[in-house]
């Protein structure tokens, strides 16, 4: 019975971490991204249709070790938080569009997609662990595993926003400034722009005239915009760790508080 659980558990790891390279994939030609993890990306070595087909090829795969799971519970959740980043994708892709009328429609938006893109597969995983662990949903460990995922989500990728802002390409290796090139606001920027509010009509046009991207860097960098971001994250870091405190000591859970440590200190 403990070895069933131990692949179960084997399984869901490795099906969760083929989704997320499979949606990195996916994501890199999406931004038209042509460098991840310091090396060229593979729609950059090999071409669009064969990343478009690797990553299908991981999902697909991912879909296999997931039914083989035998758990309707766990099949529901991932599915879900599956549907969720392609969700969160087309939100990023139609808030560039700059529609929004004002600022904290915007950050409300953007925390709702950081869910969708990020702390959904992160909190289906944690939650999906506890369920393969013969806990009933109403279980409390299901939910503090489930609560400890989406802080650790969202607190992830505020940081991942904040580097992509202030981070070094060489050490990120990824290019950095990218969000905006692309005309993402992200959370920097929204929070600098409810200081300064002429930040909003260059949001709004995707800081796609001349000069914008140059300006809203300085505007951004006077602002408290990185370090009100960094709040948001260390607020997220809190929670996940009071979740996380919620759980029986172990050395898994010590592990767990060094990972959530090193995603809010981490400068790559
Ligand atoms: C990285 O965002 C992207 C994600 C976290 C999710 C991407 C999801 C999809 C492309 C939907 C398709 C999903 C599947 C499973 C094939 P980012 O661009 O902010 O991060 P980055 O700077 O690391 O690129
Ligand atoms: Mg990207």
């Amino acid at each position: 019975m403990g070895s069933l659980r131990q692949k179960q558990h084997r399984d869901l790891a490795l099906l969760i971490e083929m989704i997320h390279v499979a949606s990195l994939i996916h994501d890199d030609v999406v931004d038209g991204s042509d460098m991840r993890r310091g090396g060229a990306t593979l729609h950059a070595q090999f071409g669009v249709k064969l990343a478009v087909l690797a990553g299908d090829f991981l999902l697909a795969r991912a879909s296999v070790v997931l039914g083989g799971l035998h758990d309707t519970r766990v099949v529901q959740l991932v599915s879900t938080a599956l549907d969720s980043l392609v969700t969160g994708e087309l939100m990023q892709i139609s808030s560039r569009e700059g529609s929004a009328e004002n600022c904290n429609h915007m950050l409300s938006q953007y925390l709702r997609k950081t869910y969708m893109k990020t702390a959904s597969l992160i909190s289906s995983a944690t939650k999906s662990t506890a369920l393969l662990s013969d806990r009933a949903a109403s279980d409390s460990v299901v939910d503090s595993c489930e609560r400890f995922g989406y802080h650790l989500g969202m607190a992830f990728q505020v940081v991942d926003d904040i580097l992509d802002f202030v981070g070094q390409s060489d050490s990120l290796g990824k290019p950095v400034q990218a969000d905006m090139k692309l005309g993402i606001a992200t959370a920097p920027v929204l929070f600098a722009s409810k200081e300064i509010p002429i930040l909003c009509a260059l949001i709004d046009r995707g800081f796609e005239e001349p000069g914008d991207l140059a300006q809203a860097t300085s505007l951004v960098t006077e602002s408290h915009g990185v370090e009100q971001s960094y709040r948001l994250a260390h607020f997220h870091a809190h929670l996940a760790s009071i979740a996380l405190l919620e759980l029986p000591p172990s050395v898994y859970r010590d592990a767990l508080m060094e990972l959530l440590r090193m995603t809010v200190c981490r400068d790559s």
